[in-house]
């Protein structure tokens, strides 16, 4: 992939030193972190400090969006992970799907031995106390809010009022702090980037739009061939290279301006549509590492 062209993501240094000081104040009240990735891009959705951030806090690794990735992918990655010694759940936060073995697989995994101790000393009855970190985007207030329902506290956010702690009781005497940890995403590799923004993890501007089309029709004629064969009915061929694939989706869908030329902007923008909301099927961009 030639990467030349892209624009480097900016997240402010300033910005950064906040969140870590924030992250690092927050971790000395809970007793456990969930967090949360893109099962369609596991790697690069994940902070490139996660391990250093969160320090030795008990933590359980969520694969957030799975309806939208490929399930034999998330089922390889989630197997990778335990072999990594990190436990991890697929999980759906739209619909809620997968949230249900949440509490069950922290306490008997990495909340087991605190279980213990707590019980041991007679305080079997305090309550689990978790944050939420990840990257923008990734599904953060759609987790808080399909564990708190209608409960969710309310957060005072008006400048010079300070903004207090609010801890949300979920079932499974659980709080939550109503406060995720916003990561910033694995900037510094440039291909990474221009998976996040295939997913629209990321802003499209780090392209132009048509480049960023062409690198995913590029991308799924190797690695999923189907979805685009079945999706737009075109034929591929060894050959098609990005604007190849761009002009035979756009030839098929009408997408023609005067002259018989084929629109390539409108044509990239649905393909990129119907990529992200998971029209072209379920799809994963990124495989775990295979065993040497
Ligand atoms: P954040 O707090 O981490 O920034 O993320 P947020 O919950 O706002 O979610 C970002 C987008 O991702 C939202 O879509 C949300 O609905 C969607 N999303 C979150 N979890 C899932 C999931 O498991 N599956 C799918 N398919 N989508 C998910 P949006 O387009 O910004 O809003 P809307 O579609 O909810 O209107």
């Amino acid at each position: 992939m030639d990467n030349n062209d892209i624009k480097t993501i900016q997240w402010f240094p300033g910005h950064m030193a906040k969140t870590r000081r924030a992250i690092s104040a927050n971790l000395k009240l809970v007793d456990a972190v969930a967090e949360l990735i893109d099962a369609r891009t596991p790697m690069s959705s994940r902070n490139p400090e996660i391990d250093t951030l969160t320090a030795n806090k008990p933590r359980i690794v969520l694969l957030n969006k799975c309806d939208l990735a490929d399930a034999n992918a998330t089922a390889a990655w989630v197997n990778y992970l335990k072999r990594e010694n990190v436990t991890a759940l697929a999980v759906d936060c739209k619909s809620g799907k997968g949230l249900n073995k949440l509490m069950p697989t922290l306490k008997a995994t990495v909340l087991r031995e605190l279980m213990e101790k707590r019980e041991r000393s007679g305080m079997g009855g305090a309550p689990i106390r978790m944050m939420i970190l990840g990257i923008p985007n990734v599904g953060k207030s759609s987790l808080i809010n399909r564990l708190a329902g209608g409960k969710r506290a309310k957060v005072e956010d008006r400048p010079g009022v300070t903004r207090t702690k609010q801890w949300v009781k979920l079932q499974d005497n659980t709080e939550l702090l109503d406060m995720p940890g916003v990561l910033w995403p694995k900037f510094e590799d440039q291909s990474a980037a221009v998976r996040l923004a295939f997913t629209g993890a990321i802003s499209d501007d780090i392209l132009d739009i048509e480049t960023l089309a062409m690198k995913l029709l590029s991308h799924l004629a190797e690695s999923y061939p189907q979805s685009l064969t079945e999706r737009y009915k075109i034929e591929l061929s060894a050959d098609d290279d990005g604007l190849a694939l761009l002009e035979k989706v756009g030839r098929k869908r009408g997408m023609v301006i005067s002259g018989g030329e084929i629109n390539t902007e409108r044509a990239a923008i649905t393909v990129l549509d119907e990529f992200r909301s998971g029209k072209l099927g379920r799809i994963t961009l990124e495989l775990p590492p295979t065993k040497e």
